[in-house]
Parts: C-alpha cells; sequence; structure tokens
C-alpha cells in the first residue's frame, strides 16, 4: 500500500537520465538525487511507522482529492464525486485537504475530478504530517534531512507558482498551526531590550485572513492582509504580503517583529532584530519552505479603519475605440502615484476593446474601458463620500476636457459606499477567483516613473498587451497596493522582498479571462494538453516582456510572478537581496533539505521526471 503509486515513472525517468548515478546512491555521503520509493535511501515501512509513533499517529498517506470519481481508485465514491465536482472551483475547498491545491497543474494534472481522465496521483506528496506543534514540524524536518527525503510545506494550497505540493514527497501540512495570542499593550521581542509599543497579534502560520479579521474586529483591530478569504500567514509573509491598507502602512511583512521557525537542520528557533537577525530577514520576502518552517508570527496590528470605497467605471459600448481607450487607461494609471501618495489604493482593471464587463452582470452595453474598486482611510463618518469623490475630480474633469465623453460615447459611473471597519470592507469586496483550473501567472511592479514619463509609451503598452488570443484573456489587472506606507516603512531594511516595492506603486497583473462574471487570474490552459500549455507560457513570456519594457529594473512580485525560470528570474524576483538570500541559504540550509521552483538557491538541484537530483 505504501509503494502502490508514484515511484515507477520517477525511477524510469530518473534511470534513462543519472543511472551512472543512481548506483552510487547508497554508498555515496552525497546522493545524486532525493530518495523515492525503491531506491535504498527510502525508510522501511518500519521507520515510517516510527516516525508515526513520534507524531501519535499525525502521518496520513492522503489518497489524491480527485481519486472518488474514478472507478477502480480504492477511494472511487459515485455519492461523494458530485460533491466534490462542485466544490473543486470553490477557494474554501482546496485547503482543507492535506494535499490538493488549488491550481491543478501544480499536482501534474495527475487526479482531476473529471470521470475519463486519468488518475495516478503521481503528482502528490506520498505522505503528510498532519502538524499542530512545531514539535511535529522539527520530526518531520530531522526524518526528511536524515533519509534523504523530498520536502514540502502546504499551508492551504493557494500558491501561484506551484510550491506546495510534489510528486514522491514528505509533506509537511502546517494549516493547523492556529496559535493566537492578541498583546493589547506592547510587545518586547526575544533577547530584545525594549517593548515594542502598539498591538501586536501571535498567530499560527496556519492562520487565514478571514479568521484574523473576524477575531480583531472584536478588539476593533486588524493587520495588514491580502484580499483573499483563505490565504494563510505562511505563505503570504514569506513573500511580502500586499493589501489594500499597504500604501498606508507598509508591506505585511514589515510588521513581522518576531518568528518562531524550525530551521532545515531540525532546530526550533526564535528569530527578531535581536536573535538569529539573518534569518528572521531572508524569512520576510524571501519566500515560503526556503529558509526555515515558521510556526509561529508575531505582528503589529492596526486600530480598524473607516473605509470610503468607490466602484468607479469608465465604459463603452462601441466595439472598436482602440484610438481613444489605451491613451485613456494611460492617463487615469499616469495619476496613480499621486492619487496613491493622497491616500487611494485599489484594484483597477483595464479592458481593452470589444471586452465584456466582468463584475457587473447589469451592464449588458458595457464593452471595455476602466474599472476600479478603491478605498481611502476616512476621518469621520461625514467625510464620506466626499473624501473619495474629490480624489477623483481633478482625474475626472481632466478625462471631460480631453477625451469628452459623451463625444466619444463613454459613460462614467461612480458607485460609494462606506464601511465601518476593515471586516465590513472585506466581507463585501473579498476576492471570489474560482479555484480548479490550470493558470500561469505572470506581471511585473510598476514605479512612478513608468507611469508618469511617456504617455504614448504607456498607451502603446495597454494596446499591444491587448492583442491576446480573445479580447477577454487581454485585461489587465493593475493594483494600487504600494505607495508612501511601503517606500518609507521604518522596517524596510529588516525584510529581503525585492527592494522595488520601496519605490513602485502598481503590481500589474496578466489575466487571462473571464469567468463567472469574475476576472481569472492569470494565462488558463486546458489539462494534459502541451501544445495548449506551451501556449500559455509563451503568452505570459511575452506580455511579461511588453511590460518589462516600461520598467526594466523592478522586477516582479515573487507570490503572484511567472514561475518561467527564464534567465535571470532570481534578479526579478529578488533583485539586489539575491546574492545576501542565497548565503544565508547556504548556511542554514547547506545540504538543501527544502527545495522548491523559483525559489532562493535551488541552482544545485533540478527535476528529473518526477525526481529531484543534483545539477
Ligand atoms: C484568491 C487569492 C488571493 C490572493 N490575494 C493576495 C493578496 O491580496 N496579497 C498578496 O500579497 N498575495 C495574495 N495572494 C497570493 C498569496 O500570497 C500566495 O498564493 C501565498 O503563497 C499563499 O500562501 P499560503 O500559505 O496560503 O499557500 P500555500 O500554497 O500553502 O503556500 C505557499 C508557499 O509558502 C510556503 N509556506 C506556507 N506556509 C509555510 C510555513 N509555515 N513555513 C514554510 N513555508 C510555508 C509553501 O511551501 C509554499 O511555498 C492571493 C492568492 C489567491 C489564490
Ligand atoms: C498513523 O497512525 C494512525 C493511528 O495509529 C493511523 O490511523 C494512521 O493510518 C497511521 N498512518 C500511516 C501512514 O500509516
Ligand atoms: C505544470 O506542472 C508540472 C509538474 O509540476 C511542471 O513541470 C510544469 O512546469 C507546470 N507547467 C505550468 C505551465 O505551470
Ligand atoms: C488534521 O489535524 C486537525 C487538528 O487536530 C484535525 O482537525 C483534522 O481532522 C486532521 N486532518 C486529517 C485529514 O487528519
Ligand atoms: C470597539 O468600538 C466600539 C464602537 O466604537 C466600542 O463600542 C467598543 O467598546 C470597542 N471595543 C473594544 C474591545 O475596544
Ligand atoms: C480598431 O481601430 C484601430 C485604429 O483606431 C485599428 O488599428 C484596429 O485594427 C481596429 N480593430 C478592429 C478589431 O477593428
Ligand atoms: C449594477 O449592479 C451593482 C451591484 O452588483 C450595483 O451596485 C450598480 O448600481 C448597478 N449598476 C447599474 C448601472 O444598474
Ligand atoms: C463631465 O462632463 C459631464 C457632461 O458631459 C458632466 O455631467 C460631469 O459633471 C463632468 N464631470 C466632471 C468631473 O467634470
Ligand atoms: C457616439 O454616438 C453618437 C450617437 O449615437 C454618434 O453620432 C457618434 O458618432 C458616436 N461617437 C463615436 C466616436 O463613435
Ligand atoms: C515616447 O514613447 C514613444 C513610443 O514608444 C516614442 O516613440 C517616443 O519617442 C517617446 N518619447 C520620448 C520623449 O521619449
Ligand atoms: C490542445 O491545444 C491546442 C492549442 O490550443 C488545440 O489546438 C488542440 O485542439 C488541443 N488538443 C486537444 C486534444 O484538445
Ligand atoms: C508530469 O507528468 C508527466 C506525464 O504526464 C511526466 O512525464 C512528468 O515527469 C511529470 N512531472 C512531474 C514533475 O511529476
Amino acid at each position: 500500500m505504501i509503494f502502490s503509486r508514484g515511484w515507477l515513472p520517477g525511477l524510469t525517468a530518473c534511470l534513462l537520465s543519472c543511472s551512472p548515478l543512481l548506483t552510487s546512491a547508497s554508498s555515496s555521503h552525497k546522493q545524486q538525487c532525493k530518495a523515492i520509493p525503491g531506491t535504498p535511501d527510502w525508510p522501511s515501512p518500519a521507520s515510517w511507522k516510527r516516525l508515526n509513533e513520534s507524531l501519535a499517529g499525525r502521518l496520513l498517506q492522503p489518497p489524491p482529492p480527485g481519486a472518488v470519481c474514478h472507478p477502480g481508485q480504492p477511494t472511487y465514491d459515485a455519492g461523494e464525486c458530485p460533491n466534490l465536482l462542485a466544490d473543486w472551483s470553490k477557494l474554501d475547498y482546496h485547503h482543507t485537504n492535506p494535499v490538493s491545491t488549488y491550481w491543478n497543474n501544480w499536482s501534474n494534472d495527475t487526479c482531476l475530478p473529471y470521470p475519463g481522465y486519468p488518475c495516478s496521483g503521481q503528482g502528490y506528496p506520498l505522505f503528510v504530517i498532519n502538524a499542530t506543534t512545531a514539535r511535529h514540524v522539527q520530526l518531520g524536518v530531522r526524518f526528511a534531512k536524515k533519509h534523504n527525503i523530498r520536502l514540502v510545506v502546504k499551508n492551504t494550497g493557494h500558491d501561484f507558482i506551484g510550491r506546495s505540493s510534489a510528486p514522491n514527497s514528505l509533506s509537511i501540512w502546517v494549516h493547523s498551526l492556529k496559535d493566537w495570542k492578541y498583546h493589547g499593550e506592547g510587545f518586547r521581542p526575544k533577547r530584545c531590550k525594549t517593548t515594542l509599543p502598539g498591538t501586536y497579534l501571535t498567530a499560527g502560520s496556519g492562520s487565514q485572513m478571514w479568521d484574523i479579521y473576524t477575531r480583531l474586529d472584536k478588539m476593533n483591530q486588524t493587520i495588514v492582509g491580502g484580499g483573499g478569504k483563505t490565504v494563510a500567514l505562511g505563505g503570504y509573509l514569506t513573500g511580502g504580503g500586499h493589501s489594500l491598507l499597504s500604501p498606508y502602512y507598509g508591506m505585511a511583512a514589515d510588521h513581522v517583529v518576531e518568528i518562531e521557525a524550525v530551521t532545515p537542520l531540525g532546530e526550533v528557533i526564535t528569530a527578531n532584530s535581536c536573535q538569529n537577525q539573518d534569518i528572521f530577514w531572508a524569512i520576510l520576502g524571501g519566500g515560503g519552505s526556503t529558509f526555515a518552517i515558521p510556526t509561529l508570527f508575531t505582528l503589529k496590528t492596526h486600530p480598524t479603519p473607516r473605509l470610503s470605497h468607490l466602484n468607479i467605471l469608465i465604459i463603452t459600448p462601441l466595439p472598436n475605440t482602440s484610438s481613444i481607450i489605451f491613451p485613456l487607461q494611460a492617463y487615469i494609471t499616469s495619476q496613480f502615484p499621486s492619487l496613491s501618495t493622497s491616500g487611494l489604493s485599489g484594484y483597477a482593471f483595464l479592458l481593452p476593446p470589444s471586452t465584456p464587463f466582468p463584475l457587473f452582470p447589469n451592464i449588458t452595453n458595457g464593452i471595455g474601458g476602466f474599472f476600479m474598486s478603491c478605498v481611502v482611510l476616512q476621518s469621520s463618518p461625514s467625510s464620506f463620500p466626499q473624501d473619495i469623490l474629490s480624489l477623483w475630480d481633478p482625474v475626472l474633469s481632466h478625462i471631460n476636457t480631453t477625451f469628452p465623453l459623451s463625444a466619444n460615447n463613454f459613460t462614467t459611473l461612480t458607485i460609494p459606499t462606506s464601511y465601518p471597519s476593515f471586516l465590513a470592507y472585506f466581507a463585501a469586496h473579498h476576492d471570489t477567483t474560482p479555484a480548479g483550473t490550470n493558470i500561469l501567472p505572470g506581471g511585473r511592479l510598476l514605479d512612478a516613473p513608468a507611469l508618469t514619463r511617456n504617455l504614448t509609451a504607456l498607451s502603446e503598452t495597454y494596446s499591444s498587451l491587448s492583442r491576446g488570443p480573445q479580447p477577454a484573456s487581454s485585461i489587465i489587472a493593475a493594483h494600487l497596493v504600494s505607495g508612501p506606507g511601503v517606500h518609507t516603512h521604518p522596517n524596510r531594511f529588516k525584510t529581503s522582498l525585492l527592494p522595488s516595492w520601496r519605490t513602485s506603486y502598481l503590481h500589474v497583473a496578466i489575466i487571462g479571462g473571464i469567468a463567472l462574471t469574475r476576472v481569472v487570474f492569470g494565462e488558463s490552459f486546458p489539462p494534459l494538453n502541451e501544445t495548449a500549455k506551451s501556449e500559455a507560457y509563451a503568452r505570459v513570456l511575452g506580455k511579461d516582456e511588453i511590460i518589462k519594457q516600461l520598467a526594466p529594473d523592478t522586477g516582479a512580485y515573487m507570490n503572484e510572478a511567472s514561475p518561467i525560470e527564464e534567465k535571470g528570474w532570481q534578479q526579478r524576483l529578488w533583485g539586489k537581496n539575491y546574492d545576501r538570500l542565497k548565503r544565508i541559504k547556504r548556511t542554514v540550509d547547506p545540504t538543501d533539505v527544502f527545495w522548491c521552483t523559483p525559489c532562493v538557491g535551488n541552482e544545485r538541484w533540478k527535476q528529473v521526471g518526477d525526481r529531484l537530483c543534483r545539477v
């Protein structure tokens, strides 16, 4: 049972390309490939049993979730399959399963819940530790290190770049690390001399946005957190974490003052600005599953703000308004640096001509234009809606004179709403992107020069990006999530995230289509079709290259960037911090217990079929 799936294809692939090395695996100290079932270094059933006992029975051997839809699989269940199919596209499903990921391709499409498709489960981990304590994590890391087993860390499985699943691996599932302690009157990090003023939260790295927002709201507090309800602290904070509140308060990672983590050597450490400073810096922005497995984060909280929200739509029903629509979008986005400095943040969508309008299904005659869901922090209830409308006034009057709306058949709609707390805002506007598809993300950060220096170039960029295979595959998401709070945060040198976050305003993300009136992040492609997959790769590379012309050196947000490892991906994701990050990686993880891609210091290994082997 233990060895029943996955190992044969891997062995075959390795025999084809690394067979001279395989024979030396048992004798050499430095094995050439990570162990897989059937190789001499793979642990015996008795070893797995002892591991399970040391974990008080928390070792799982989960079947692939899609197996319930496949006759012949041990867990086939004709009654359960329709429920799974209904859940597959929901963001709320995948985090409850030990191995499921939100985006199918990262388990290599090896057991989709669709009858008629293959189901081997070969892309999923073989064993999973359902950790609830740092001790469980430690036992898992030590076991993987000792037995040369490929290790992965899964939290919720949201990852856009495929780091939370791998074949022939032991996975440490940190979803149930949910400790919680609120510090209402300051916090003193271990070994630091002074108590930091303010309010803090110590939470398990499996804690998820919606739960944190609702629990903190009872204290009238919130954190700088993300737009997805079920995103967890683990992947979010290690990537840097952008938020609608970032332009005011900084990146999420800037708020962390202490981390408890299990190192690749299997030690439980506390890292902060007074001890283990290097690993503290590396974890905050250097990426998940690379330097350590954080079990607890302590982060600063803020009094929950009142928010003014505005849906602003500039729409046209005309099928071809190219000559106006792209210059209009260029003008509006050129105003983002000053709008951000005045307190605006939000998520904008640039819709080329002939694109059905998403999010507002009642607008049946709107094709193309501009849409933004944006907020400002309200100073008092009476400042609404003037606070947010007056920010837009000069922009809209400029549009009136420069692109006469009536003459060009554009309509402007402004729909303001006021929310008494961040939670109230979030309950109405959280991300509802459907899951369960194959997507490949892409995008880059844009700074003020890229947005303001040359509006002709900006307009031409939007026009070039719109030339996708179908209109809906050419929407651009323009996240206005950076600004003064990120640029000047006092902790900005205590985190390792891409330095250009500190000068950028916009995180531009590629949108691949519209589903169920929602935009779909990234380029999608159908399963098990190599041609379609290569085409998606080509589209992402092509669009990334077009955006890059505007800002050759800013790079991209690692958690939502293209995972394609073309030349220079290390610089694209970490900029000048990369060299120090790699030195820290070599120090804390000399034998590469943690490996993922695209991740810091992964250059010494590559995937060979379903195995991980030395380069
Ligand atoms: C619907 C949706 C909305 C999003 N909104 C935002 C947003 O508003 N802002 C933003 O910045 N990002 C956003 N993201 C991106 C999000 O930050 C990343 O997908 C992130 O990696 C998710 O982290 P996770 O722990 O939930 O997921 P996972 O896929 O489980 O983990 C992601 C990565 O982190 C690692 N990891 C997780 N926990 C740990 C841990 N405890 N120790 C070591 N490694 C760990 C995993 O190994 C993996 O490498 C969004 C994503 C989705 C799908
Ligand atoms: C681990 O032990 C528990 C409790 O004894 C058992 O239910 C579970 O199946 C075991 N896991 C594996 C992988 O054998
Ligand atoms: C799909 O997943 C496989 C296996 O994890 C990986 O090798 C491949 O690069 C992925 N492709 C895309 C387009 O995401
Ligand atoms: C994992 O552990 C949590 C916490 O103990 C428990 O609620 C959950 O049922 C476990 N999941 C599985 C699949 O064993
Ligand atoms: C939260 O704010 C409300 C309204 O201002 C107030 O009535 C309540 O006492 C506050 N709660 C806490 C825990 O401070
Ligand atoms: C739309 O108009 C532009 C010029 O304004 C032209 O280049 C383009 O080919 C037209 N597109 C379509 C689909 O008609
Ligand atoms: C369209 O629907 C939204 C709610 O989804 C509503 O707020 C908006 O006012 C409607 N717009 C029009 C033009 O009816
Ligand atoms: C723009 O012009 C329209 C008339 O075409 C007018 O109703 C509207 O008030 C103007 N808006 C601004 C902000 O000037
Ligand atoms: C806008 O609509 C009016 C009336 O339908 C029409 O006369 C005019 O030519 C249109 N403008 C453009 C730019 O198509
Ligand atoms: C602005 O960009 C356009 C298009 O790329 C280019 O032709 C033009 O020379 C640029 N203008 C300046 C002042 O650089
Ligand atoms: C695979 O994708 C290509 C390109 O999108 C498409 O032309 C082809 O029909 C697809 N093949 C199958 C079997 O669906
Ligand atoms: C993904 O599956 C294909 C077969 O469909 C296999 O050739 C490839 O090695 C697998 N990749 C991984 C990373 O498991």
